[in-house]
């Protein structure tokens, strides 16, 4: 099979990889790129564990070729931190620090990566809204529970972090 020359913008670089046309998004991170936090959890789409945002929405990675998105602008948990300092991590991954959201953490990055989408989009979620944005994604350890308190603390964390406008004090 003829190798193709794919570019994808990732966690806001550009890599340059050349990758057979069959390869699988999830393959050509975690082995081509070393961003092994993309987890493998079942590799028939029943779990989640591998997604990732693509253009903003959440996809399983494990379901997509490589191939397909040439340019897509792609964020993988690596590219949530904005430093290397707990102080910088993105308020999902301090709730879920707080919270107790992860305890083995396999079925982590796919839940904060499809718990960025929602706040994205729906910045203070019911309950309900958190259930139903989270049910694609497969947790075997934490009863969910805490994984919902923990998009919860996200919330809080980012109205508190947020400017106070003037005249609101
Ligand atoms: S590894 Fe992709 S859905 Fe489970
Ligand atoms: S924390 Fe172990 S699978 Fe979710």
């Amino acid at each position: 099979m003829t190798n193709e020359s794919i570019r994808l913008h990732i966690n806001g670089k550009t890599e340059q990889v050349e990758i057979e046309p069959n390869r699988l998004l999830l393959d050509v991170l975690r082995r081509d790129l070393g961003l092994t936090g993309t987890k493998c959890g079942c590799d028939d789409s029943s779990c989640g564990a591998c997604t990732v945002l693509v253009n903003g929405q959440p996809q399983m990675s494990c379901l997509m070729l490589a191939a397909s998105y040439q340019d897509a602008e792609i964020t993988t948990i690596e590219g949530l931190a904005s430093g290397n300092e707990a102080a910088e991590l993105d308020p999902l991954q301090r709730g879920f620090m707080i919270e107790g959201g992860a305890q083995c953490g396999f079925c982590t990055p796919g839940m904060i990566l499809s718990a960025k989408h929602l706040l994205a989009t729906n910045p203070d979620p019911t309950d309900q809204e958190i259930a139903d944005a989270l049910a694609g994604n497969l947790c075997r350890c934490t009863g969910y529970m805490q994984i919902y308190a923990s998009v919860r603390k996200a919330v809080e964390l980012t109205r508190e972090r947020q400017p106070v406008e003037a005249g609101t004090r």
